[in-house]
């Protein structure tokens, strides 16, 4: 349909889009966070008395929204991966690619793990966002590892056969250096004793992503009971120092 065949503004389409959703909503309104809106290139929030006098019978949600998953009262990282990550089959690939290749179970977690920001929330930072997340749950070699993967994916270390990714060429440019923090946090992970399983995140990073290959997060419940330290109030609900994050990616719209 081109813009002619419509009648309806982009601005009158997106408050149509709203209202949908708010019916979807039922008595509930869903609010936007800043950050969201950032992505769309605005600094904007909106705004709560001009929401709640739109809607002067509905209460904010403060709770699930129910437009997305379910989750359930004490949630498990299964939980998490199964109805709050985007995409499962890059995590899923890079592991089984580390399980077959007989590396310890720290370092297939690492691999499990290792893109869980980018997967739930966010891509900027993502791999001191994802280590933030499973820090209090899992040993601080597997937390050290996703960290540092951040800086090390973008240098070579020919004493394992990593190359720069081919694909952060076609991504970022020829020209493309990573900026001085990241070169500071490579020139410390040299030194460091947990430096190869890091290392070992890049090695089993599948750059290729193949939406056909056969993996099974079954493959990796034993791993995860073994060494993810799941909380028995359910994660979100144990007052560890990465909780809130777990909370909010439950409730993303609550409007505090
Ligand atoms: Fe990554
Ligand atoms: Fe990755």
């Amino acid at each position: 349909m081109n813009e002619h065949a419509n009648p309806q503004s982009l601005s009158e389409r997106a408050d149509a889009l709203e209202e949908r959703m708010m019916h979807e909503l039922g008595e509930r309104i869903a609010t936007k966070s800043t950050l969201f809106a950032m992505a769309d290139g605005k600094v904007e929030m909106p705004s709560g008395p001009a929401l709640k006098a739109a809607n002067p019978d509905k209460f904010f949600l403060m709770g699930a929204d129910p437009r997305l998953p379910k989750m359930p009262d004490k949630p498990t990282l299964i939980d998490f991966f199964n109805n709050r990550f985007a995409s499962l089959n890059h995590l899923l690939q890079s592991a089984t690619h580390a399980l077959k290749g007989g590396h310890s179970e720290k370092v297939v977690l690492a691999c499990l793990l290792h893109d869980i920001g980018v997967a739930s929330f966010i891509r900027c930072d993502h791999g001191y966002w994802g280590a933030q997340m499973i820090e209090p749950y899992v040993d601080e070699e597997v937390s050290w590892a996703v960290r540092t993967h951040q800086a090390l994916r973008f240098f070579a270390d020919p004493s394992v056969g990593y190359e720069y990714p081919k694909m952060y060429i076609d991504y970022f440019g020829a020209d493309y250096k990573p900026e001085p923090y990241i070169v500071a946090e490579y020139e410390r992970a040299k030194k460091h004793k947990y430096y190869m399983t890091s290392r070992l995140i890049c090695v089993n990073d599948i750059y290729s992503f193949d939406p056909n290959a056969k993996v099974d997060l079954n493959d990796f419940v034993d791993i995860i009971g073994r060494n993810f330290r799941q909380p028995e109030e359910g994660l979100g609900f144990d007052n560890s120092p990465s909780a809130h994050m777990w909370r909010t990616l439950m409730w993303p719209t609550r409007f505090l």
